[in-house]
């Protein structure tokens, strides 16, 4: 199994996670739009860990079987200061909470297939986010 870490610390990083996430990707045969969903998320959250966390963080690309289908997991873990109102951002059906909220976490759940957050006050966040190769991806790219 492919599995790729890299450290999220200075803005280049971002970049770098952006192309690795994007070039994983493309080497499993997800489509062009796929792989531009893939880059958004992985930009966002690791925009997040420098612009919030207050700390350094990490990615992890893993490429993962549950019955029969193949995805990439993105894990992405920083040891900062923790979101402080997690089931606001995950939570879309309540829009009197959408408002005041930026759009990358909830941008990211849309976009990938399964999408949690792990996070506590003064303890970090760790975002588990996993996209499935398609039927037609996976029978083209076998
Ligand atoms: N890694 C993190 N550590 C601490 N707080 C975070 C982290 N990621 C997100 N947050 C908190 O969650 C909020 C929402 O994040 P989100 O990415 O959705 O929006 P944003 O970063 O504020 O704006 P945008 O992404 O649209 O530029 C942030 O404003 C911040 O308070
Ligand atoms: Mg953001």
């Amino acid at each position: 199994m492919v599995r790729t870490t890299l450290p999220i610390c200075f803005r280049s990083d971002v970049i770098r996670a952006r192309q690795l996430g994007c070039d994983t990707a493309e080497t499993m045969g997800f489509s062009r739009i796929d792989r531009r969903r893939i880059a958004t998320a992985i930009s966002e959250v690791t925009r997040n860990i420098l612009q919030h966390s207050g700390a350094t963080g990490t990615l992890n690309l893993e490429v993962v079987e549950r019955d029969s289908k193949y995805g990439l997991l993105i894990t992405v873990e920083d040891s900062g200061c923790g979101i402080p109102d997690t089931p606001s951002l995950l939570g879309d059906s309540n829009s009197s909470s959408v408002t005041c909220l930026g759009a990358g976490i909830p941008s990211c759940k849309r976009l990938m297939d399964e999408c949690e957050i792990v996070t506590a006050m003064g303890q970090g966040t760790l975002i588990r986010m996993t996209i499935w190769l398609s039927k037609e991806e996976q029978r083209d790219h076998p």
